[in-house]
This record gives structure tokens, C-alpha cells and sequence, in this order.
């Protein structure tokens, strides 16, 4: 039995996480704003410890006793960070850097921290490694790899770090969003009768399952090794996708519906195709549980047992830039 502390453990992936966290036995305890408050559309389990404030009002005091804490609160997308990109900063950048002095300071021998593939931006090259080109197009992006230089200085022996640079998530979570491509695809085309794709279907994507990133986190919670500092593309390279491939999977499911491609983003200028390899080199064990056919299937299936409605589509509850901008206020101050 391990002590973990996870931040974000209200969130999409957070309850994922707890759920894997409390099965297999360790004491848990969370941190959350609880942004998301009410989003909910099945139970989450509960931690054995809950602060519900901002992870920068966190104390060294709170903080001790841990084995690893795991980073994940964030604004988290690249809409959402752009909507006040100084905000964006605040939390991901600043507060990630402040975090991880006090979790040095508490002694907790293990910062896991979710960042993101998003980084490499417009790719240089397609299937890029953890040595490749960088190149944020976005505040979010741009401030998880300051949060990342920045525990690359601190860690050390008695402090390591590793930086889980997860691909795009998709599937079912008792914290579901639609806002993401395949969830949202998949939700447009069952409430709408379309499914209808903002660009022209040829950017690439990695994508991961969300509880295969919760696993992620928990297979490096029992890595053991003697580099203080690690950076890792988390996902698979047989899931690196054209957007035109998900509309196929997902066109599979829903045949009656409809593709329209709108143009509206004009060529996506995130296009990005990962190498995973470093991923199997540190967990051989390693495997992810799901393909992108596979979560599709699940999640289609609780959408139409949910009976998602076009009012769901287009309402706040699973699109998370809807709900933060009626609740900015709780981390403007
Ligand atoms: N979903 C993805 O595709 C994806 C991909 C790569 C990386 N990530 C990263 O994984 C993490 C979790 O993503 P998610 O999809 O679960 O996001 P989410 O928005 O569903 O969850 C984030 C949680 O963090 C909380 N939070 C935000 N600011 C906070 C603060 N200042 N103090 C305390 N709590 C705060 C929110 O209330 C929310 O519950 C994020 O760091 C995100 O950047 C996500």
C-alpha cells in the first residue's frame, strides 16, 4: 500500500484514477477546485482525504507523508487556456513549478506530472520522440513545458520527476467530456445526425483511452530506477490517427449519419504524429487496454443507454470551456 496525492482527482481522467488507485489498496487523498462541480453523469469514488481548494493554496504540513503525488490539475485544453491565457499561466506554470517546491520541501520522493504531446504543436517531422522538436502553439502547451524545464532543474535523487507527456484522451469516465475529438465526433454524430469535423480530416493524432493514462500514472507510481528526471510520450504508435480515420470508426458505428466536413479551422495547424517506443522501453509490462475501436464501441453504447440528446450536446455539462466560463471566478480571485 502506497500514500498518493492526486490533484485533479475530480476530473475526467482524475476519477479514473482514484477508482484504479483505491482497487488495488493505497490510501489516497485529492485536491480539487471542484470546477467542475455537478458534471458528473455516474458516481465517482471517494478519496480517503479531499481538499476541494486550489492546489496553489496547498501547505508543506498537507503535503507530507506522501510516497507520490500526481500532478493533474490544470486548465485543460487549448480552448480553455486561451480563454485567459494569463490564468492559464498562473495554474499551470506557476502554480505546477510552486507545487513541486513543496512537494521537495515535504519530502515526497516522486512528482508524477501530467503534461501533455500537445507541446509538439505543428510537428516538424511525424512520429516525433521525447528528443523532438517542441513547438507550442498555444498557451496550455506552452505552459506545460515551462512546468516541465522546471522540475528537470529541481529533481534530484531524493526528489524525481516524471513528466508524462499523455496523448489526447478519449472514452467513458464518470467525468466525461465531449470536448475532446473522438468523444466529441462520437457525441455530435448521435445527438445530431451528422458527425461534423471542423478541419479537413488530415491532422494527426495520438490518442489514449483516459483510464489507459490513470494506469500510466499507477505503473510509474511502482517504477523504480535511479534517473531523477524522465520524460515519456504516453500512448501507443498504433494509435496515432488522421481525424478522417476516427469519423471512419466512428461512421462504422452510426451509419446513418451524415460527414461534413466545415472547413471552419481552415487547415488545423496541430498535426502531430508520436513515437511511443520510449514508453515500452521503461514498462515492458506495460500495454494499453484499449484501442480506438474498442472505446468508441463502449462509449457509444453508454451514450445511447444514457440516451444523449442534442440539449446535452449543446449544453454545459460535458464541455468543459462552457462551465469555466461561467466559473472563472473561483480562480481569478
Ligand atoms: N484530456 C486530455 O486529452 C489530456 C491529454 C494530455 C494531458 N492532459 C492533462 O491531464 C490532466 C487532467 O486532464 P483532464 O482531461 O482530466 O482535465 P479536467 O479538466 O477534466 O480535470 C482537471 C481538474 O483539475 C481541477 N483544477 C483546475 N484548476 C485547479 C486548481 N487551480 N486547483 C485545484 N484543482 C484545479 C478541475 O476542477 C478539474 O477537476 C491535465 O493536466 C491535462 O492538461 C489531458
Amino acid at each position: 500500500m502506497k500514500r498518493v496525492f492526486v490533484t485533479g482527482h475530480k476530473g475526467y481522467i482524475g476519477v479514473h484514477l482514484v477508482d484504479l488507485l483505491k482497487a488495488q489498496g493505497h490510501y489516497v487523498a485529492g485536491c480539487d477546485l471542484n470546477l467542475f462541480e455537478g458534471c458528473e453523469w455516474e458516481p465517482c469514488v471517494s478519496t480517503d482525504v479531499e481538499y476541494l481548494k486550489d492546489f496553489r493554496d496547498l501547505t508543506i504540513d498537507e503535503l507530507k507523508g506522501y510516497d507520490s503525488i500526481m500532478h493533474l490539475a490544470a486548465i485543460s485544453n487549448d480552448p480553455m487556456g486561451d480563454l485567459d491565457p494569463e490564468v492559464t499561466y498562473g495554474i499551470n506554470r506557476e502554480g505546477t513549478k510552486a507545487l513541486a517546491e513543496k512537494a521537495r520541501a515535504a519530502g515526497i520522493p516522486q512528482f508524477l506530472f501530467s503534461s501533455s504531446c500537445s507541446i509538439y504543436g505543428k510537428g516538424d517531422k511525424l512520429d516525433i520522440d521525447e528528443s523532438g522538436t517542441t513547438a507550442p502553439l498555444t498557451a496550455y502547451a506552452s505552459s506545460k513545458i515551462a512546468a516541465e524545464e522546471h522540475l528537470k532543474k529541481i529533481s534530484d535523487a531524493s526528489f524525481k520527476s516524471v513528466c508524462l507527456r499523455n496523448a489526447t484522451a478519449y472514452g467513458h469516465s464518470a467525468m466525461l467530456r465531449i470536448d475532446l475529438v473522438v468523444n466529441n465526433l462520437l457525441a455530435c454524430g448521435l445527438s445530431r445526425g451528422d458527425i461534423r469535423v471542423m478541419s479537413d480530416g488530415s491532422p494527426w493524432r495520438p490518442l489514449i483511452h483516459c483510464k489507459d493514462i490513470a494506469r500510466a500514472f499507477i505503473a510509474f507510481l511502482n517504477y523504480e530506477t535511479n534517473n531523477p528526471f524522465i520524460v515519456v510520450n504516453v500512448g501507443s504508435n498504433s494509435e496515432n490517427y488522421q481525424v478522417r480515420d476516427v469519423v471512419n470508426a466512428i461512421q462504422s458505428k452510426i451509419p446513418q449519419a451524415n460527414v461534413v466536413y466545415t472547413g471552419e479551422v481552415g487547415a488545423d495547424p496541430r498535426n502531430y504524429r508520436v513515437n511511443f517506443d520510449k514508453l515500452s522501453q521503461l514498462l515492458p509490462d506495460f500495454q494499453l487496454e484499449y484501442n480506438l475501436e474498442k472505446g468508441v464501441n463502449e462509449l457509444h453504447e453508454k451514450l445511447r443507454k444514457y440516451g444523449f440528446k442534442l440539449t446535452d450536446f449543446d449544453g454545459d455539462q460535458f464541455v468543459r470551456l462552457r462551465t469555466l466560463k461561467k466559473r472563472l471566478s473561483k480562480i481569478t480571485g
